[in-house]
């Protein structure tokens, strides 16, 4: 069966045509990162307007991408939580007219369990295995038992991995988005450069599956503050300085990223990993999963989707859309939108 996926949860317009939850038949994507840029991030009218005028070109290129009729649809799936309200009501209305005029079953997927999903529809289905959910709104540690079905092990208790590369790569004048921009910075600079804390003080290293990113933040607040000079100040650096800050933050962030998933594999005696989100995309965290896995996962894997499926996509949501309703789940056209993450577990 064929489901139509559409996701318009934060600032990507995303509709895709994937078959029986596995196959993607089309996956297409319009960014929004140039109407936001001047702000510095992004502004939730500005991405529900956006959303509102290209949705409807998205969904028909969809479609001919994929090389199908809306008759050939069995199904539509629509992220309905977590995200921007104004954004996901955009998509939900979207999803709620096309399931009404082309008299189809509707169904709202979560998108951070989409997100995991994006694993099973890059080829991995390995299971249990944990899944760390890397992201500019979260940053969560799973169980996950089947495609779908998940606990959560652990969470942040203040910032999202992906919201610390953004607010240090708009520290260190790096743009909009900040993620990949100061992943770029990073690769000419020395990751030993600074020391920049990696664990909360009280904790003890490698038991706790919480993660925190606001200490780390911080400390580069302050290594870049400007003495005596405000608030808002931050010293300007030369390329070589700016380079060494954003390769030793990044290497912290993803130290730390890879020490907790370690953590909760020791803990539940399970090798196997499969990471997404945005964050997954970077190539030092990719690089440092495999060095340590290899190390410390004998006989496990460490499995990352190609980037199109770790970034936000409407695949993952028509994948995950499709095993719901195979299961016989539907929602009704009342389906409400609902800005905060699901309790799992
Ligand atoms: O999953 P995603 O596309 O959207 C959310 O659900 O939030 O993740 C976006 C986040 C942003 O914070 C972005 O800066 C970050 O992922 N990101 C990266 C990289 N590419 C995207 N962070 C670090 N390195 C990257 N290469
Ligand atoms: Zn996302």
């Amino acid at each position: 069966m064929l489901v139509l996926g559409i996701e318009t949860s934060c600032d990507e317009t995303a509709a895709a045509v994937v078959e029986d939850g596995h196959t993607v038949r089309s996956n297409v994507i319009a960014s929004q990162h140039d109407l936001h840029r001047p702000f510095g991030g992004v502004v939730p009218e500005v991405a529900a307007r956006a959303h509102a005028e290209r949705i409807t070109a998205l969904i028909d290129e969809a479609l001919v991408k994929a090389h199908c009729k809306p008759r050939e649809i069995g199904g539509i799936a629509v992220v309905n939580r977590p995200g921007l309200v104004g954004a996901l009501l955009v998509g939900i209305s979207a999803a709620k007219g096309l399931a009404l005029a082309w008299d189809l079953p509707l169904v709202g997927v979560d998108h951070i369990v989409a997100h995991v999903y994006a694993a099973y529809l890059a080829g991995f289905h390995v299971y249990p295995h944990i899944a760390l959910i890397v992201s500019g709104g979260h940053t969560c540690l799973y169980r996950v038992s089947g495609p779908g079905a998940m606990d959560v092990l652990g969470q942040t208790a203040d910032d999202a991995a992906g919201e610390a590369f953004d607010k240090v790569a708009q520290m260190l004048g790096l743009g909009f988005p900040g993620g990949p921009a100061l992943a770029r910075c990073a690769e000419q600079g020395n990751p030993r450069a600074h020391a920049f804390p990696r664990a909360n003080p009280n904790e003890k290293p490698g038991d706790s599956l919480v993660f925190s990113f606001s200490g780390l933040k911080t400390a580069v607040y302050y290594h870049l503050r400007e003495p005596g000079k405000g608030a808002r100040a931050l010293r300007k650096l030369g390329d070589a300085e700016r380079a060494d800050v954003a390769a030793s933050f990044q290497e912290t962030a993803c130290e730390i990223l890879v020490e907790k998933t370690l953590a909760a594999c020791r803990q539940t005696g399970i090798r196997d990993v499969a990471v997404g989100g945005g964050v997954a995309c970077n190539r030092r965290l990719r690089a440092l999963f495999a060095a340590r896995a290899a190390q410390e996962l004998p006989g496990g894997r460490v499995f990352f989707p190609p980037p199109d499926l770790c970034a936000d996509n409407a695949a993952m949501t028509a994948g995950l859309g499709w095993h719901r309703l195979s299961q016989g789940e539907r929602d009704a056209l009342d389906l409400e939108a609902d800005p905060t993450p699901k309790r799992q577990g």
